[in-house]
């Protein structure tokens, strides 16, 4: 069986993700599944640019899980969404 490529992820550390959950994702080690967490490579970023773009629907903190940007990001949601690519 080929081996996958691990789930990029990347926590935006940005200073209004940072201040509105960001920080506490980056703790990340703590809550994830350990075999969720094997299977993924993540890292903190710069602002990704999600809090600049008027109208958006979703808000700080965000989150880039594989190509797409998710906002709003919780524990619960981040666990979930990772979860979801690392088994998709
Ligand atoms: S600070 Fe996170 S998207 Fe801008």
């Amino acid at each position: 069986m080929a081996k996958r490529e691990k789930v990029a992820v990347k926590i935006c550390v940005g200073t209004a993700c940072f201040v509105q959950g960001g920080a506490d994702l980056l703790l990340y080690d703590e809550f994830l599944d350990p075999i969720v967490l094997a299977n993924c490579e993540i890292e903190g970023v710069s602002c990704l640019g999600k809090c600049k773009e008027a109208g958006s629907k979703e808000g700080a903190p965000f989150v880039q899980i594989g190509d797409v940007v998710h906002g709003d990001m919780t524990e619960k949601k981040f666990c979930d969404l990772v979860a979801e690519a690392v088994h998709a």
